[in-house]
């Protein structure tokens, strides 16, 4: 039994709606409830153990299948050997070399000046978003900006800033936010380079054209897309604007790298400006160093030949796993970056259809309220460059068996609108 007031806490926190919500499905749906798995093994080929059984892993954002490769998992081991585990400083203290390394190596790669690294991307958005705006200046998020960003904002927020939102991806409500906010100093607006929901490609250009119009920074969060859209893997910014004159752009070192941590791409002079503001680089540790000789082993393959080649097997598989999709006749959703969402709806149909899946030997993600809108759940496919032809046929097949057997949206419906 716990004492009284850790009692009293917890029965506290479970009257959040969430929790209500989340504790809800536990109960109402133990058998079908997929979430909290624990993995005993992984094989070179999305291969897992979970719950006894094993399955293919389509839930992996790894999506190069770099986690995998030999030389990637050679400069750990090396790091390990070169460094220990961590050096346990704070960056405002020192770095280590491969730190400076990986730095380099990554501004050269995405075209920028500079990069800093941070230990993830919520900690970059955490900490620089913040460390970027002052009292007298305005913060403005995408409605559907990642969450870090808007818990980001609160912090800005907390520390006197105004902050706003403006309706998701519309540039003509940007303006209109911009507009009425009165005078400020400088504005900085946060939006997504890929919005995490749908897959979609936010219109970077005319967004960008109204922050110059009215003396704003745009602030691009590219995670979704580091590694795997763009010219060997840069991301979506470059390409969209043609610089990154007017731009911060945010990517991620776990997600196509396969790594540890986020950056901040910038010029020198935002470099040393964020190292002195942003909370989460001076008061956090590092990324642990092998990993930084990691970054450095996945920039050069990035920016080698090699890259097309690893990037061409990614898109067969996400093309097939799309057209295969497509054809049985599922609403899917996505699909720019190798994500894609099959619309099926209804909280426990998702949650069933999820587990369906898995007892046929396929992992895929049941997602629904409140990460997607109430009845409009999805299943969720992270399509990989190291997934092989069976397991891509194998889960074809037991989608169209899924299909036989539960009442799903389909795009035969009459009047079905597709969101994305
Ligand atoms: C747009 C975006 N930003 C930030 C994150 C969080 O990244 P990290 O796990 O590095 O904190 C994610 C993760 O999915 C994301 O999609």
């Amino acid at each position: 039994m716990s004492v009284l007031p850790m009692h009293n806490l917890a029965q506290a926190i479970r009257q959040h709606g969430l929790v209500r919500f989340i504790e809800h499905y536990a109960r109402e749906f133990p058998d079908t409830h997929l979430k909290d798995l624990v993995v005993d093994r992984l094989g070179p080929n999305r291969e897992m153990d979970v719950n006894g059984r094993q399955v293919v892993n389509f839930g992996s954002d790894s999506f190069l299948g770099l986690d995998q490769d030999p030389r990637v998992q050679a400069a750990l081991v090396g790091g390990v050997s070169r460094w220990g585990s961590h050096n346990g400083a704070s960056r405002a203290f020192s770095s280590v070399r491969s730190n400076v390394e990986a730095e380099e190596k990554l501004a050269s790669w995405l075209g920028t000046e500079a990069v800093l690294i941070y230990p993830s991307v919520s900690l970059a958005n955490l900490g620089a978003l913040p460390g970027l705006v002052s009292k007298r200046d305005l913060l403005v998020l995408d409605e559907h900006a990642h969450n870090s960003m808007q818990e980001g904002a609160k912090i800005a927020q907390a520390n006197g800033v105004r902050a706003a939102m403006f309706a998701d991806g519309d540039p003509a409500d940007l303006e209109r936010i911009l507009d009425e906010a009165g005078e400020y100093r400088v504005a900085v607006v946060a939006v997504d380079g890929v919005y995490s929901m749908t897959g979609a490609l936010p219109r970077l250009a005319e967004l960008n054209e109204v922050c110059l119009r009215r003396n704003a920074v745009l602030y691009v969060d590219d995670a979704h897309a580091t590694g795997v859209l763009g010219p060997h893997g840069r991301g979506t910014v470059l390409d969209a604007l043609g610089s990154y004159d007017n731009t911060l752009v945010v990517g991620s070192l776990s997600k196509g790298f396969s790594c540890f941590g986020g950056f901040v791409g910038c010029s020198e002079e935002f470099k040393r400006l964020l190292k002195i503001r942003s909370t989460t680089f001076i008061f956090g540790g590092p990324v642990p160093p092998p990993y930084l000789d990691a970054i450095c082993v996945v920039c050069d393959i990035l920016n080698s030949d090699e890259y097309a080649v690893i990037h061409a097997r990614l898109q067969s598989n996400l093309r097939d796993l799309a057209h295969g999709a497509e054809q049985l006749g599922y609403v899917v959703l996505g699909g720019q970056t190798p994500i894609l969402s099959l619309l099926t709806g209804d909280e426990e149909i998702t949650l069933q259809a999820g587990r369906f899946l898995f007892e046929k030997g396929f992992y895929v993600q049941s997602v629904t309220f409140p990460a997607v809108p109430y009845h409009a759940g999805v299943l969720r496919i992270q399509a990989n460059a190291n997934h092989q032809p069976e397991a891509i046929d194998g889960l074809l097949g037991a989608l169209a068996e899924l299909q036989r057997r539960f009442a799903l949206p389909t795009t035969r419906q009459p009047g079905l609108r597709i969101a994305a």
